[in-house]
């Protein structure tokens, strides 16, 4: 396929206005880590305490986009990064429209959340890592997915038959069995105003 022929269109309304109305920056905040570690629970925490000071935000969630923009896509290295890619194109859309995205999938390869942030405006990208220790997240099971993985009935599963390939300078590392709900969530808004994202 060739795009030689389709060029970007810019439109009146840009990024910039945008964020002038909304009184915020745009940003992804990518949340990244095992099934079960947390990431969903920490977005979502996030996302309320965002939404209760004004923001304009939205989550993506890797189980709900799965259903529906992904549901074509399995678990192979292949399928996740094309999963990741589309999930990225739209967070960079999104932040574009100047929401405050939040964002949480497995992501388990280096290269993935690389291609991602490549797809996001400089400075625009903050990676977490919630760094659950995989005992806690399989004693957790809370969908019954590890029991699965460790029968063989599931297969490709991220940290038992997949690899996770934790990332080296997350701009924060959060661990849920030991940090609670609230104070991730103080963390990641002191790490917002700390870049100038809200104030
Ligand atoms: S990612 O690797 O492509 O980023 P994503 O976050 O979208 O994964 O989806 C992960 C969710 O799919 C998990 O929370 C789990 O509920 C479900 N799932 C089903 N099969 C697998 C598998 N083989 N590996 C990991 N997660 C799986």
């Amino acid at each position: 396929m060739t795009h030689n022929d389709i060029k970007w269109q810019q439109h009146d309304v840009n990024v910039a206005q945008r964020q002038a109305l909304f009184g915020h920056q745009s940003a992804v905040i990518w949340f990244t880590g095992l099934s079960g570690s947390g990431k969903s629970s920490v977005a979502n925490a996030l996302e309320q305490a965002l939404a209760a000071q004004g923001k304009h935000t939205y989550l993506l969630d890797g189980d709900n986009v799965r259903h529906g923009l992904c549901a074509d896509l399995g678990f192979s290295a292949e399928d996740r990064t094309e999963n990741l890619r589309r999930v990225g194109a739209v967070a960079g859309l999104m932040v574009d429209a100047g929401l405050l995205v939040l964002s949480a999938f497995i992501s388990p390869y280096r290269s993935q959340r690389e291609l991602v942030k490549s797809l996001i405006p400089p400075g625009k990208f903050i990676e977490v890592h919630i760094a659950t220790p995989l005992e806690v997240c399989e004693q957790r099971d809370v969908k019954g997915l590890y029991k699965k993985a460790r029968a063989g009935e599931i297969s490709h599963f991220t940290g038992i038959s997949d690899p996770y390939e934790a990332p080296e300078a997350a701009d924060l590392v959060l661990d849920t069995s030991v940090t609670s709900l609230e104070d991730s969530v103080q963390q990641l808004l002191a790490l917002l105003k700390q870049r100038e994202i809200i104030r």
